[in-house]
C-alpha cells in the first residue's frame, strides 16, 4: 500500500445483504436499521467498506434488483431518514459505503414500464424499453432468460420486450439518451449523501448488440447457466457498453474519491480487463476464486489471470470467495468439516492477496448452504425453470446472531423470510467471538494482520516451486502464504509463522487443506 492508492486499492470490504443482516422490527427481514444496530460488529470485524444490496424502492420480483424507484427506499428497509443514519454512523466507524445501481433494467412497477405498457408501438414510451415485433407468436430471438424460460415477453398488443433476468425486470434501451440521464441523475443522488462508490449490477450487460441477433441453435445448451455469459453471448459484453462506463465514470469523477465497481461476468481475460480502462471502472469483481474448484493449481491459475487483468490496465485486483448468487464455498468445497477446513484455508489464501476482498455476509462464520423444502424457495429461478433449478436462496439464509434457537437474533419474529436451521447455535456470532478457534476469529486476526503488518505490500506475487498440489507465494513486503490441496502434509517453506488456518503437523509440517501465512 502506497500513500498514493486508494482507499479501495486494499481494502476488506463487507457484502451486506441487507434482507438477511440484521431486522429491527420484528418483520423477519432485514432492514436499514437493524444494519445500524450491528454496525459495531463490523468495527470489531475490521472492515473498512460494506457494499449494501438493493433497498430501493421494489416490488421484490428478484429481492430488490427489480426497482420501481432508484432514489428511494423501500419501507421494507426503512426510509431516506434511515439510510442517512447508516451513512453517519458507518463514517463515524470509519468505514465506507458502497450502494447497488442497476441499470440494465428497471421494475415492470417503475412508472416509465407502465407507462410504455400504456403507450403504443413506436411511441416514445416504448423507447426507453427494448420492445420489438416478433414473428407471429414467435418472439424476435431465441435467447433465453438468466433466470430461465425466454427472454422476451409479449404484451396484449403483440409486441415483446426484452427481460434479460425476470419478466419483471424489463431491460432498458441504452441507446436512449433518457436512460443515461437518468441514472447520471441516481448517480449524485446518492453522492450527495454521502455514498463512497457504487457496485454497479450486471455491468457487463445495457448495451445490446445491433440487430440483436439469435444464438446459434447449436449453441444454445451452454446458455442456460446462472449468471456466467459463456464467450461470444449476444446478450452481454456487447462493444458499446464501454461508453456507458465512461459516463459513468465522469459522473464519479465529479465528487473526489469515490469507487465505481463493476460485476462483470465476463471469462476472457481481456475483454474483462477492457472495464478497468484508465477512464471506466475503478475496480470489477472478478470471479476467478468464485469458481475455481478446491485445488492447487486451478487456483493459483485463477490468482495469476486476476492479477494480470488489473495490471495490464494499472488497475487494482479484487478477491471474493462468495456473495449472494453463488453456493457458499463451505458447501462448495465438500461441506461439513472437510467444506470448512477448505475455506479456512482459503481465506487466508484471498486475504493474503494484494488488491480488495469481498467478503459475503455469513462468510466470517462458516456458512453452509442450506437445503431449504421447496414451499419456502423465493428465487425467481425456481418458478422460472419449471421447478429444476433451486436457485439462490440456499446461500440467503439470514445471519444467526445469538442465543441458542431460530432465529438467533436476527429478528424477533419467529418466521424470518427464509427459515434458520437450529444447528445454526454453533455458528452465531455471540459463540465465536468467544472461541479463538472458530472461522470468526481467524477472519479477525487474519485481517488485523493484513491492515497492520508491513509484510502486506507490493503488489505482485513471486510463486515458488513446491510440492503437487501445493503452493507458496511471496509478496514484495515478505509475506509468505502457502496453500496445500494435496493429500499429505508438506514442509512448510522458511520464515516466521504469522497465523495458520488449523493446526499445524508434526515437526512444523502443514497438513493437508491448510494454509499458513510467514514472513
Ligand atoms: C446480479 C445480482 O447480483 C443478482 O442477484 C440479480 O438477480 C441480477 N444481477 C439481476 O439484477
Ligand atoms: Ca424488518
Amino acid at each position: 500500500m502506497t500513500s498514493r492508492d486508494p482507499w479501495w486499492a486494499n481494502a476488506v470490504c463487507y457484502q451486506v445483504y441487507v434482507r438477511s443482516f440484521a431486522d429491527s422490527n420484528g418483520d423477519g427481514i432485514g432492514d436499514l436499521e437493524g444494519l445500524r444496530s450491528r454496525l459495531g460488529y463490523l468495527e470489531l470485524l475490521g472492515v473498512q467498506a460494506l457494499w449494501l444490496t438493493p433497498f430501493y424502492r421494489s416490488p421484490m420480483a428478484d429481492h430488490g434488483y427489480d426497482v420501481a424507484d432508484p432514489r428511494d427506499v423501500d419501507p421494507v428497509f426503512g426510509d431516506l431518514a434511515a439510510f442517512d443514519a447508516v451513512i453517519a454512523d458507518a463514517h463515524e466507524c470509519g468505514m465506507k459505503i458502497i450502494v447497488d445501481v442497476v441499470p440494465n433494467h428497471s421494475s415492470d412497477q417503475h412508472e416509465w414500464f407502465q407507462a410504455a405498457l400504456a403507450a403504443e408501438p413506436g411511441s416514445p414510451e416504448r423507447a426507453r424499453y427494448v420492445f420489438a415485433d416478433g414473428e407471429g407468436d414467435e418472439p424476435p430471438n431465441n435467447w433465453p432468460s438468466i433466470f430461465g424460460g425466454p427472454a422476451w415477453t409479449q404484451v396484449p398488443d403483440g409486441q415483446w420486450y426484452l427481460h434479460l433476468f425476470a419478466p419483471e425486470q424489463p431491460d432498458l434501451n441504452w441507446a436512449n439518451p433518457e436512460i443515461s440521464e437518468d441514472l447520471a441523475k441516481t448517480l449524485r443522488f446518492w453522492l450527495d449523501r454521502g455514498v463512497d462508490g457504487f457496485r454497479i449490477d450486471v455491468a457487463h450487460g445495457m448495451a445490446k448488440p445491433d440487430g440483436l441477433p439469435s444464438i446459434p441453435a447449436d449453441e444454445l445448451k451452454q446458455f442456460s447457466e446462472l449468471l456466467a455469459a459463456p464467450e461470444h453471448d449476444p446478450r452481454f459484453d456487447a462493444d458499446g457498453v464501454h461508453d456507458i462506463h465512461r459516463m459513468i465514470r465522469s459522473v464519479v469523477d465529479e465528487y473526489p474519491d469515490k469507487l465505481a465497481l463493476g460485476e462483470i461476468w465476463v471469462r476472457d481475460a481481456d475483454r474483462f480487463a477492457m472495464y478497468l480502462r484508465p477512464d471506466e471502472l475503478h475496480q470489477a469483481f472478478y470471479f476467478g476464486l468464485t469458481e475455481a474448484v478446491y485445488d492447487a493449481d486451478e487456483i493459483r491459475e485463477a490468482i495469476t489471470s486476476g492479477l494480470q487483468a488489473a495490471e495490464s490496465v494499472g488497475s487494482h485486483s479484487t478477491w471474493t470467495l462468495s456473495n449472494h448468487d453463488v453456493v457458499r464455498e463451505v458447501t462448495r468445497y465438500g461441506d461439513g468439516e472437510l467444506g470448512t477446513r477448505r475455506a479456512r484455508a482459503m481465506a487466508l489464501v484471498e486475504l493474503a492477496l494484494p488488491g480488495a476482498v469481498y467478503i459475503y455476509n455469513g462468510e466470517e462464520l462458516g456458512l453452509p448452504n442450506v437445503d431449504l423444502p421447496d414451499e419456502v424457495l423465493q428465487d425467481p429461478t425456481w418458478e422460472r425453470s419449471g421447478h429444476t433449478e433451486r436457485g439462490r436462496d440456499g446461500c440467503r439464509v439470514p445471519v444467526p446472531w445469538e442465543g441458542n434457537e431460530p432465529p438467533f437474533g436476527f429478528s424477533t419474529a419467529e418466521d424470518t423470510w427464509l427459515p434458520m436451521p437450529p444447528e445454526w447455535r454453533e455458528l452465531c456470532v455471540e459463540k465465536q467471538l468467544e472461541d479463538p478457534g472458530s472461522m470468526l476469529s481467524l477472519y479477525r486476526s487474519a485481517i488485523d494482520l493484513r491492515q497492520k503488518n508491513p509484510a502486506f505490500t507490493g503488489n505482485t506475487v513471486e510463486w515458488f516451486a513446491g510440492p503437487a498440489g501445493c503452493f507458496a507465494f511471496r509478496r514484495p513486503g515478505g509475506l509468505i502464504c502457502a496453500l496445500n490441496t494435496s493429500g499429505a502434509p508438506v514442509p512448510l517453506p522458511p520464515g516466521d509463522l504469522l497465523l495458520a488456518s488449523g493446526p499445524l503437523a508434526e515437526d512444523g509440517y502443514l497438513p493437508t487443506d491448510t494454509a499458513a501465512w510467514l514472513a
